[in-house]
């Protein structure tokens, strides 16, 4: 479940180079009916809630989005079309099946399409007239998916009088792109607004994300009838970045559940099973055969790997036509509570999600995360640290958990874990907070720049710092599974690097506004050089050059110990000083 995104200035030029950077092709066709309008609205709407943008629309609940994006991927098919097509022919001929209520295309080593049709019913269709390839070489296994592959039959009559397709964009904007909106923006908050719109998932990525699990969904069905893939994470909790990973939760409760209402009579009925020693090998038997499902006939999975004695076992595979890399956990249903839970943090505000993606953004520049497991912060523990500062704001922009469990409509228990919480967003009070962006992005590195990591633990539940039940450099309490860290992984030197940037960017960011430059001037400022690791690194050589002698330093040290009371941690400039080592 690492993180893959590529949302850092430095790293932009490589996804530059995966495709054309067009604008996104979203079109609406002819489909009469209450399909189309609630379409329409569904989509005004849940831009709404991932834009974070409050208005007067009533906010959905995480479980109706889920289900109406759910129940759209499976109307909609995936086409690997040759670059020339014709677009008006191929709807045209698709349009045989049954209406079609939306289509794009997109660029992923080859031109792909995402149709959906107003009724399923048009895929059966569509499969019936579809034939399995013949080759010369190789033999086809026949598997008959949702995602095809279209030839012309005659390529010179069908390209002649075409315009080119305009496909829709997944990548985030390049490095040079990016530094421009973000110099020509006009404050600090527009800096921060402009890095979510040009970061956050597109309608069509979401889009794409749900197909994926639906196709994944069908492959699993074959052993587990009934069965369901969700996506979970940051594809899901609106704090997902243009290339993160998909992932995917493979649901198997449904079958489990023992439904009394369908049963009559004076006899319960059980299926015969096979019984092994314990949860977990269930879990890893069960994904051990989808992952060699998805290895071997998975149209487009590839790279299949079983990673069965992780904590949480997981098969990673790539989805090759979607570009994304995906995780498929079982027996998760924690972690997809938590992605509910984010997505209702992400929506009650709309500094939070421009907040979170500054500091992904933040700390994937300065490599504080990677996407290769180790003892760096996650972007989940990050996302938890921007909660909590914003839970210990005055007034608070973000209420506890513990609160938002006063407000829950019924309980919910998940594997003996306490996960009730409100879920209709629409009971929850907004914040009464006028804090500028720009302002709690300055208090959050002031925040986490001096925080008594070595003594105190982050506790979104309670919304306030508790005393660390163990010597982990960070500790970050698992919301619902309270006994946990969730960045437990985190060693001292990579909390050390996390304090000393924060400190640093706090630092630019009160210099800037003596600094800030003419718009004409061109010249980086702002989030724009907060989010370049070298200037950053060179303020801090700067002001490491200014320190004063190691002596003088060691006194003022002592001093400020001697000063500080560990009931009030703050000098007389207001400043926390506690050290934060462990
Ligand atoms: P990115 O993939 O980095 O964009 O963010 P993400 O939130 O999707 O993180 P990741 O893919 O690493 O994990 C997916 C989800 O698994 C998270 O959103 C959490 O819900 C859950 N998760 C990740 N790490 C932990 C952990 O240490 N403990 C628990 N309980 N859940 C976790
Ligand atoms: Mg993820």
């Amino acid at each position: 479940m690492a993180a893959r995104g590529v949302g850092m200035l430095a790293r932009l030029p490589l996804c530059a180079q995966r495709g054309q950077v067009l604008r996104p092709t979203h079109r609406l066709l002819s489909c009469p009916g209450p399909v189309a309008a609630d379409l329409k609205r569904e989509e005004q709407s849940s831009r709404n809630v991932e834009t974070g943008s409050e208005d007067k629309i009533p906010k959905k609940k995480f479980s109706e989005v889920q289900k109406e994006r759910r129940e759209q991927a499976q109307r909609t098919v995936l086409i690997h079309c040759p670059s020339k097509i014709s677009e008006k022919k191929f709807l045209k001929y698709l349009s045989q099946h049954g209406p079609i209520s939306n289509h794009f295309f997109y660029e992923s080593f080859g031109l792909y399409a995402v149709v959906e049709f107003c009724q399923k019913e048009s895929i059966t269709s569509l499969q019936n007239v579809t034939r399995t390839p013949s080759m010369d070489t190789e033999a086809a296994i026949p598997f008959k998916s949702r995602f095809f592959n279209v030839k012309m039959k005659n390529p010179s009559n069908q390209t002649s009088e075409q315009p080119c397709i305009r496909c829709s964009n997944h990548t985030p904007p390049s490095s040079k792109k990016l530094s421009e909106l973000l110099c020509y923006a006009e404050s600090i908050d527009d800096q921060l607004n402009t890095l979510l719109k040009e970061f956050q998932l597109t309608e069509e990525d979401i889009k794409l994300r749900y197909l994926t699990c639906s196709l994944i969904e069908d492959l699993a069905a074959a052993y587990f009838q009934d069965c369901t893939v969700r996506p979970f994470g940051s594809s899901v909790n609106s704090f997902g970045k243009l290339g993160c990973d998909l992932d995917m939760f493979l649901d198997l409760g449904e079958i489990g559940k023992f439904n009394t209402n369908k049963t009559s009579g004076n006899f319960l009925m059980e299926f015969q099973v096979k019984n092994v020693s314990s949860e977990r090998i269930a879990t890893q038997k069960i994904l051990s055969v989808i992952g060699e499902c998805l290895d071997h006939f998975g149209p487009g999975c590839v790279g299949v790997q079983k990673i069965l004695n992780a904590r949480c076992p997981l098969v990673r595979f790539s989805h090759q036509a979607s570009g994304f890399q995906c995780d498929l956990t079982t027996n998760n249903g924690i972690a997809l509570k938590s992605s509910e839970l984010l997505y209702i943090y992400g929506a009650l505000d709309s500094r939070v999600r421009a907040l979170v993606f500054c500091i992904r953004c933040w700390a994937r520049a300065h490599s504080l995360t990677s996407s290769i497991p180790g003892s760096w912060i996650t972007n989940f523990s990050l996302t938890m640290m921007v909660i909590f500062f914003l839970q210990r704001r005055s007034p608070p922009i973000l209420p506890t958990l513990d609160y938002l469990k006063t407000l829950a409509e019924d309980k919910c228990i998940i594997e003996g874990h306490n996960c009730t919480f409100v879920s209709d967003l629409n009971r929850i009070k907004p914040s009464g907070n006028t804090e500028t962006l720009e302002s709690l992005l300055k208090e959050f590195f002031e925040y986490f720049g001096n925080f008594a990591f070595n003594k105190n633990s982050i506790n979104i539940r309670q919304g306030r710092e508790q005393n660390k039940p163990e010597s982990s450099p960070l500790h970050i309490q698992n919301p619902f599974e309270t006994s946990l860290n969730i960045s437990k992984n985190v060693n001292q030197s990579q909390l050390q690097k996390f304090v000393d940037l924060a400190r640093e960017s706090a630092w630019i960011l009160s210099q800037e506004d003596k600094d800030r430059p003419s718009p004409s001037s061109n010249r980086p400022w702002g989030l724009a050089t907060l989010l370049l690791p070298s200037v950053v690194n060179s303020v801090s050589l700067a002001k490491k050059k200014r320190k004063k002698p190691a002596s003088e330093r060691i006194k003022n040290l002592l001093e400020s110990i001697k000063s500080s009371s560990p009931e009030n941690d703050t000098n007389t400039n207001g400043k926390r000083t506690v050290s934060t080592q462990a």
